[in-house]
């Protein structure tokens, strides 16, 4: 391999956390999509795993939980139109956005036979780098030598505005979907394992008052330079 084509390969690992509605996922798809990378939604792992929880009625224990995570088949595939989720062989999707799902995962992924199976599957899924992946814990547990760790953040209300969008038709008011927000983050927050929380070197970006390509734009950016920092470092 001659000098400039080892440079071309140097593929980084860029791990966006955040909490929810702080536009983690749409940012990491569009960075992912500029920089050629893949893009991994580890939050829809998660859920695959609750809604496997709740179709099986488990009891929330590790004990009752472990054989659906190491057991099921759980895939994600990257298609042009963005990351689909198969369970089994079903593709789930659609229904990983329900709220029965929504309202389970966080207690769900606070097991810790969970965060262990599922971050292990993560790191041998960015492995080779040239990955864009968008969680709770990816700068702090996950990949803790990422290149590249974005702290994602913005106002309560700007980010339950945001889901309300998103979700289109709902009954929920601007106040239940705050309230809604603050449990789950409070709960990811708080929890023994892995809590949401931002790594000390991470780059935290307020989007409050920002549009999706100004927050891409940032993090492109910041990525080009260290894609050209570890060239440097192995010519
Ligand atoms: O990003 P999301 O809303 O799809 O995530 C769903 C839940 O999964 C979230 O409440 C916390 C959990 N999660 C996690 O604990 N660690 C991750 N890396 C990603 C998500």
């Amino acid at each position: 391999m001659d000098a400039s084509s080892a440079v071309e390969n140097q593929k980084i690992v860029i791990a966006i956390d955040g909490p929810s509605g702080s536009g983690k996922s749409t940012t990491a798809r569009r960075v992912a999509k500029e920089l050629g990378y893949l893009y991994i939604d580890t939050g829809a792992m998660y859920r695959a795993v609750a809604l496997a929880v709740l179709r099986e009625d488990r009891a929330l224990t590790n004990y009752d939980v472990e054989p659906i995570v190491r057991d099921y088949r759980l895939e994600l595939v990257i298609t042009p139109e963005g990351q689909r989720t198969i369970l089994g062989r079903e593709d789930v999707t659609e229904e990983l956005r329900s709220p029965k799902v929504t309202q389970l995962v966080s207690a769900v992924s606070a097991l810790p036979v969970v965060r262990e199976v599922l971050s292990k599957r993560q790191r041998e899924m960015g492995r080779h780098g040239g990955v864009v992946m968008d969680g709770r814990d990816i700068g702090t547990a996950v990949f803790p030598d990422a290149e590249l760790k974005i702290f994602l953040v913005a106002s309560l209300e700007e980010r339950a505005r945001r889901r309300l969008a998103e979700l289109g038709d709902t009954s929920l008011t601007l106040e239940q979907m705050c309230q809604q927000l603050y449990e789950r983050d409070k709960y990811d927050s708080e929890r023994l394992i892995s809590p949401l929380r931002r790594a000390p070197d991470a780059v935290e970006i307020d989007t409050s008052e920002m549009s999706i390509e100004e927050q891409t734009e940032r993090i492109v950016q910041l990525a080009r330079e260290r894609i050209a920092a570890k060239s440097r470092s192995v010519v």
